[in-house]
């Protein structure tokens, strides 16, 4: 890119990956480094990997196992093989078994394309088949059928979570941790399904389940979310006990505390204003400009009010699709997740097939940022996909 904002660098990050351990479910990446295959978990669509596959819509399949259905219906046994009418397939993996209506579930679970998000749609129609006493448990369910989805190969420690947004969504959000990067990059699974509700524009959330109890560190990010203390919280084994967030963190620093009344929440509407800096010219490969304009819309979505440093970013796989995210910040600092895991958590929601398929990054930061991420995001993506091409570009307040 020949200058796009005041500075731009294109660098190749290094170390390249070896495929070679691909046939058991791990990529090997560079300096010994191991990563599990996100197919293992239904998400790797890249050819050639052997890992064990899985669709995504199997995932949720397998997550709404309960779905006992009733009249015209279809015996899937989720050992990979359909026992079912005529030449129906559905891919889908594990030992339980379920009946699955053949014209009402089926027909929701085969047109799904990811596996963290079901439309208010959809969630009205899987309601409508009555299989389900209640949202809460059709929360519970998801909550307990939706741990494999997690990425932990530091801890092996799965946590998942669902929730109903304003919306009528139903969101999914798990665990993920980067090996032979420090524990706090890891992403915990209430934070992941905080950013996946920001990123499908959610105004609040109403309910959530937890496979596990929360810890202070999540209690601490929920507290950014607009009307927070209003969610309604299980959390499995504790049924049918809901908490709310006073109760679960009763003397709270809240960003009342650190920037007074007028603090702006998550799920609020809100622009930063950005534009380029510099004189917003764009040259480069062709792409690169749709990747920087989506990274400065993330940007300009950011929420930042504590540094006042927005940043966006945006990440393309070898197949051409972009995936993007934003910094979303916490009162408390440490909480904040970066515009990086913001972008990974958008990619798994969006089907990126492994990290290894990341092949360009861009990020876009604002010009003279007290609060920068393009160096540690630098370090991290050396581990996460070492191959990739990673810019930074600079904007400024209009
Ligand atoms: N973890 C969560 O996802 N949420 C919590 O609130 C508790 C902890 C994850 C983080 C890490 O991946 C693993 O569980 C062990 O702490
Ligand atoms: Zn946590």
């Amino acid at each position: 890119m020949a200058s796009l904002g005041a500075a731009s660098s294109g660098q190749r990050i290094g170390m390249a990956a070896d495929h070679s351990a691909r046939s058991t479910g791990l990529v090997r990446l560079g300096v010994g480094l191991a990563y599990p295959c996100l197919r293992a978990r239904g998400h790797c669509r890249t050819a050639g990997c052997s890992a064990t596959p899985s669709s995504n819509r199997s995932d949720i399949g397998r997550a709404l196992g309960k779905l006992v259905g009733k009249g015209d219906t279809t015996r899937i046994t989720f050992d990979g093989k359909v026992v079912g009418a005529g030449n129906e397939t559905m891919e889908a993996s594990g030992d339980d078994t379920a009946l699955v209506d053949r014209d009402g579930v089926r027909q929701v679970l085969e047109s799904r394309e990811d596996s963290f998000v079901l439309s208010a749609e959809e969630v009205e129609r899987i309601m409508g088949f009555g299989h389900f006493e209640s949202i809460d448990e059709l929360l519970r369910e998801l909550t307990r059928n939706t741990s494999h989805l997690s990425l932990p190969p530091i801890s092996n420690f799965r946590v998942s979570c669902a929730a109903l947004g304003e919306s009528g969504r139903v969101y999914v959000g798990v665990n993920i941790e980067f090996k032979d990067l420090p524990l706090p990059c890891a992403l915990h699974a209430e934070q992941f399904l905080i950013l996946n509700a920001f990123q499908h524009g959610e105004s609040a959330i109403s309910k959530l389940c937890i496979s596990h109890v929360p810890c202070g560190h999540c209690r601490q990010f929920m507290c950014e979310l607009s009307r927070s203390e209003d969610m309604q919280i299980s959390i499995l084994g504790r049924e049918p006990e809901v908490f709310t967030l006073p109760e679960l963190l009763p003397l709270r620093f809240t960003p009342r505390d650190l920037i007074g009344e007028g603090a702006r929440f998550l799920f609020e509407e809100g622009h930063n204003g950005l534009v380029w800096a510099g004189d917003g010219s764009s040259g480069g490969a062709p792409g690169d400009m749709e990747m920087a304009q989506r990274a400065l819309a993330e940007a300009n979505a950011s929420y930042a009010p504590y540094s006042n440093c927005p940043s966006g970013l945006c990440i393309r796989d070898q197949g051409g699709k972009l995936y993007s995210g934003c910094l979303i910040e916490s009162a408390a600092y440490n909480p904040t997740v970066s515009p990086l895991h913001s972008a990974l958590v958008n990619g798994l929601v969006g089907g990126l097939p492994s990290w290894q398929t990341i092949d360009r990054v861009t990020l876009v930061e604002t010009e003279g940022a007290t609060v920068k991420h393009e160096h540690l995001i630098r370090e991290c993506l050396k581990f996460i996909c070492p191959d990739a091409e990673y810019s930074v570009l600079y904007a400024k307040t209009s």
